[in-house]
């Protein structure tokens, strides 16, 4: 067989095995691909900030042009409908849309996004809007930001404006985007905007991004009552370097960390009593329905997954407060694991058993998988872009949670990260996550293999309905 039947065979294989109705789309986030940074009243937001702060964003990279998918939406949705794409994910720029956080609303932000669901509904591409992917108005950063309880009832006001305007044509709401991320990565690590660095202030800053999430959620419903609400969360399989019992204990504790801390919340268990101990007294004061507000039942998880963490217990320490290290890339290599560009381990076997874990212990009604994929070194050799890893990876993944579902997890959808190259956060442009290349200098975009593997791949499943 030649290695292209081969990739044939895959393609028809992993189509026959997903339910007729399964979903297919990308994802993309508005501040690592729109650009048009103070057009039309635009606020500012925490990572216009924190990207102009030397030193915290490689090579001083911005999102001011970023892919300016903002000017080219028209051509880039016409891009989605020649892939093929079943659904979009995007997010909405809080900062376009109430500029301050609080205020007025600009008409014209939320004019761009009602253009933006209005061209994906012509090309018979369902909406998929996440209220949150990190763009903060930094007026609200300037009052406190997520660690203020204000900033909860602000975000419940934004959804509902959001709502309002664009519920009667989007196919589902995401509220949060990965609050893990923007809580501990921002307040705790402080690799993020806002670039903050403790503990205390990030667990508070996760309990109200929680919070926001769970009082979003009836503005959401009032508003649109048939739209679906969710909200993603990033989960890994989290495994113990070693036998010994003091790594399997520090794997529990990034598993509550991670995993548990969000997802008992939410499905109504309240917070894990292992990791309200591992906190102590950095835990903020929790108000008597808060629990109950964060448990708001919602229509489907988003799982974004990437890679498994494996861990081992370290000594308690500044920066180290919870006594886990993740290893390295160089002993992650040395246990026999593909690495990507982002340091990553490549493990498709991961993502199935996370599916299937988060399926039986939780329930949800659904599970979109909102974001996987991974970034490579690509380069243009006349004119294409010749990314098998990427393909591998992807065929991989789908194929795990193909096996995902057949062992009876809810999935059903999956949005490749990214649609395109664009602003990787603190990487700058240096992480390509696209399945179409962007080329900054130009603007031109380039279909790469993997997109057309994936273009090919929705094909058949089209066919096989
Ligand atoms: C996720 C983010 C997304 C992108 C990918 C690589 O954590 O949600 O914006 O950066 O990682």
């Amino acid at each position: 067989m030649t290695a292209e039947s081969n990739t044939d065979a895959r393609i028809e294989t992993l189509a026959m095995r997903l339910p007729s109705d399964f979903l297919w789309g990308a994802a993309t986030a508005s501040y690592q691909i729109e650009g048009a940074a103070s057009e039309d009243g635009r606020g500012e937001s925490i990572w216009d900030r924190f990207s102009r702060t030397p030193g915290k964003v490689r090579d001083g990279d911005t999102g001011d042009v970023a892919c300016d998918h903002y000017h080219r939406m028209p051509e880039d949705v016409a891009l989605m409908k020649e892939l093929g794409l079943g659904a979009y994910r995007f997010s909405v720029a809080w900062p376009r849309v109430i500029p301050d956080g609080t205020g007025q609303v600009n008409a014209a932000g939320l004019d761009w996004y009602e253009r933006l669901v209005d061209t994906l509904l012509a090309a018979g591409i369902q909406p998929w809007a996440t209220l949150y992917h990190w763009d903060l108005p930094q007026a609200l950063q300037d009052r406190g930001g997520w660690a203020s309880a204000e900033t909860v009832d602000s975000f419940a006001r934004y959804a509902d404006v959001v709502a309002r305007r664009l519920g009667d044509r989007v196919a589902g709401w995401i509220t949060h985007n990965e609050p893990w991320v923007a809580a501990f990565v921002g307040h705790y690590q402080g690799r993020h905007a806002p670039g903050i660095t403790d503990l205390g202030t990030a667990v508070t800053a996760a309990h109200h991004i929680l919070l926001s999430h769970g009082r979003a959620v009836p503005a959401l419903r009032a508003a649109t009552p048939s739209v679906p609400v969710g909200i993603t969360l990033n989960l890994n399989t989290v495994r113990s370097a070693s036998s010994d019992p003091r790594d399997q204990a520090a794997a529990r504790r990034d598993d509550g960390y991670l995993n548990r801390w969000f997802l008992d919340a939410i499905f109504g268990r309240g917070y894990p009593a292992d990791m309200l101990e591992a906190f102590g007294d950095m835990m903020p004061a929790i108000g008597s329905n808060d629990l109950a507000e964060i448990a708001a039942p919602i229509d489907f998880l988003g799982v974004n997954n990437y890679f498994p963490s494996y861990v081992r217990a370290v000594e308690r320490g500044p920066g180290r407060e919870l006594g886990i290290e993740h290893l390295r890339e160089a002993e992650l290599a040395a246990r026999g694991f593909e690495i990507t560009e982002m340091g990553w381990p490549v493990a498709p076997d991961a993502f199935g058993e996370l599916l299937v874990r988060v399926g039986r212990d939780y329930q949800p009604a659904a599970i979109y998988v909102t974001e996987n994929g991974c970034a490579f070194a690509d380069t243009v050799e006349d004119g294409a872009v010749h990314d098998p890893r990427r393909t591998a990876y992807l065929a991989g993944h789908i194929a795990a949670l193909s096996g995902a579902i057949e062992a009876g997890s809810p999935v059903r959808g999956y949005f490749v990260w990214s649609l395109f190259d664009n602003f990787e956060w603190g990487h700058g442009y240096s992480k390509r996550f696209g399945v179409v290349y962007v080329d900054y200098q130009t603007q031109a975009r380039i279909v790469k293999d993997s997109g057309r593997w994936y273009q090919e791949l929705l094909e058949a499943h089209r066919a096989r309905r």
